[in-house]
């Protein structure tokens, strides 16, 4: 398809399955970057970038939104908005949120991000529970929670709508911050409309940068009063635009055609787990519990195994002591991921 081909002058020698977010802007990406239409978005006056976030917010049925620079700052201007420092939040123990951002909850929300049982991808309800009647008893109070749809660490698992459920109904004082990163892989694979998933959320975030292919960027949605308290912490924390729209130019299209082929990375991802469950057995991964586009399996010498792809012309990486990871993607065709196969069948 010509719209999920990478510019023919800058071919892939190797096959990347590192990350989604090695994924290049695509030509169509390109033109619209170049003829965008901007301004200077401190002043409201960037077009581009207010398309961007009108129509992200009407795809996750929320009032407004706003661009951000990436998913962690999306995550950490959300912590900043809903909480004030000294607050408890909860979060799954495997989450972005807590893990991954160099405990910026910590820094800059002077927050205490509790963790909590997230195995399988799903917050441990009657943990969060406990944790409530906790807080409660000690005279406070959990002012926020945290989900991740989908789970990144533990597979790309779509959030399970029941567990929403429950956790709304178990903090309807606490606000509910959705990592939505990769919420459209959750929704192509679930067909769970991305308005029902942000539905159990006070805030929303999404990445454009990921497999939706634009090159920088985020969105945060949520009511327009929250919307307006997070334009400041944006600001606050350096990530005010100006001519943004350049940027917005490509989330536009990411959002506008780059969603639903999101099912080809699903289905290349599937036959990748089926090569790792042949060569270490079905044990070591299930294919079925592979349902979006990451691929995740235990392995006792992990730099070994990844040396040995590397050796191939493949790339791939660790999420966790002892776990490969390996993230399918549009800059990745069949043929590129034959290679993947053939690799992972004479891997050690
Ligand atoms: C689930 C999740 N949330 C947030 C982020 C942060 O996004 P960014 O790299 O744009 O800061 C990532 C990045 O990989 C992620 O996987």
């Amino acid at each position: 398809m010509e719209l999920t081909k990478t510019f023919s002058d800058m071919p892939r020698s190797i096959v990347d399955l590192r990350s989604d977010t090695v994924t290049r802007p695509t030509p169509k990406m390109r033109a619209a970057m170049a003829s965008a239409q901007v301004g200077d978005d401190r002043y409201g006056e960037d077009p581009t970038v207010r398309e961007l976030e009108e129509e992200y917010a009407s795809i996750v049925g929320k009032e407004a939104a706003l661009f951000v620079p990436s998913g962690t700052m999306a995550n950490q201007v959300a912590l900043r908005t809903w909480t004030t420092p000294g607050d408890v939040v909860l979060a799954g123990e495997r989450q972005h949120v807590l893990q991954y951002e160099r405990m910026g909850g910590a820094i800059n929300s002077s927050v205490q991000i509790m963790p909590v049982s997230d195995v399988g991808g799903q917050l441990d309800v009657v943990e969060l529970a406990k944790q409530q009647e906790m807080f409660n008893f000690l005279g406070s109070s959990v002012k926020m929670v945290c989900v991740e749809n989908t789970h990144m660490p533990a597979g790309g698992v779509p959030a399970d709508l029941e567990v929403l459920k429950r956790i709304r109904t178990t903090f309807p004082g606490a606000k509910i911050h959705m990592d939505g990163a990769r919420l459209f892989n959750a929704a192509v694979s679930t067909s769970v409309d991305p308005i029902t998933y942000a539905s159990y959320a006070d805030s929303v975030m999404s990445c454009v940068s990921k497999g939706l292919g634009a090159p920088v960027g985020s969105l945060l949605a949520g009511t327009r009063d929250f919307i307006e308290q997070a334009w400041v912490q944006r600001a606050i924390l350096g990530g005010q635009m100006r001519q943004g729209g350049v940027l917005a130019a490509a989330g536009l299209v990411a959002l506008r055609e780059m969603r639903e082929r999101l099912s080809e990375d699903h289905e290349r991802a599937r036959r990748v787990a089926i090569a790792v469950a042949e060569r270490f057995g079905a044990g070591c991964l299930d294919p079925e519990s592979v349902r979006t586009n990451i691929i995740i399996f235990p392995h006792a010498q992990v730099d070994k195994f990844l040396d040995f792809l590397r050796e191939r012309g493949v790339l791939g990486g660790s999420v966790a002591p002892g776990y490969v990871r390996l993230v399918t993607h549009f800059d990745v065709d069949d043929q590129q991921l034959d290679v993947a196969l053939k690799a992972i069948a004479e891997a050690p």
